[in-house]
């Protein structure tokens, strides 16, 4: 089911935060993604508890999105604190007609995957281009490894399709670290990821890889903003 409304807001990704902050009722335990994305929803939802008076806490998925939550003034808990959660509202890098996702550009992967996981609802939003046809034709998968062997693991990413895994740099040039201490590869494929659950299901397999950033069965409505400020909501 898609529908169509109109949203007052510049740009694509703030359409889709400003709509998303609309499905949140007070009360909610809600888990908090990480990115551009989410950060114009947590304007968004700072905008309405100051507004509306609602009351909500947030179960961060990043470093980032907890410093953003507390400057906003948004509670915080842990996951081990809220293990349920009403709603998940993250973003994605690529959406595939099945609702697969890639994610993993902020380097937030594993712990987005978890909070989304421990979502009762999950609302992705993205702004245009990034609705594909097939995974990995616009965007690098990003995979979690551990620091130990990461060269080896590559080897063994690489056997699966992947032509090229990246090891992810820092502007200084050295190995991004993640919020859990580990390494991305970013893995290239020649014509996109053919099988998206198989190669989910392989990379798992590989001793090292602590995530992968194909995300199956995790989303249950996409809120896409475009370039005229409307929001297209896509139901699964
Ligand atoms: C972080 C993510 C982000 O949700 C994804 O990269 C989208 O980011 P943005 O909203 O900035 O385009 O997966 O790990």
């Amino acid at each position: 089911m898609i529908t169509a409304q109109m949203v007052d807001s510049p740009s694509p990704k703030q359409a889709a935060g400003i709509a998303a902050a609309e499905h949140v009722k007070t009360g909610m335990i809600l888990g908090l993604g990480t990115g551009s994305t989410v950060a114009f929803f947590l304007d968004a939802l700072a905008e309405r508890m100051a507004k509306e008076g609602i009351e909500v806490i947030g179960v961060p998925t990043s470093v980032d999105t907890a410093d953003k939550c507390k400057e906003l003034g948004i509670s915080l808990a842990t996951l081990e604190e809220q293990p349920v959660l009403d709603l998940v509202i993250d973003g994605a890098d690529e959406v595939d007609p099945e609702f697969r996702l890639v994610k993993g550009g902020g380097g937030a992967l594993l712990r987005e995957k978890i909070v989304a996981a421990a979502g009762t609802k999950v609302i992705i939003i993205i702004g245009s281009g990034k609705r594909v046809d097939r995974l990995g034709t616009t965007f690098l998968l990003p995979v979690e490894v551990l620091p130990f062997g990461y060269l080896s693991i590559r080897e063994n990413v690489a056997q699966l399709g992947c032509c090229k895994p990246y090891v992810r740099n820092t502007e200084a040039g050295e190995p991004f670290i993640t919020d859990n201490g580990n390494y991305i590869l970013d893995c290239q494929f020649e014509n996109g990821i053919a099988d998206a659950n198989q190669l989910h299901a392989d990379l798992s397999q590989i001793p090292g890889v602590v995530e992968v950033g194909l995300f199956i069965n995790l989303c249950h409505l996409v809120i896409e903003g475009a370039d005229d400020g409307k929001v297209v909501t896509l139901q699964r």
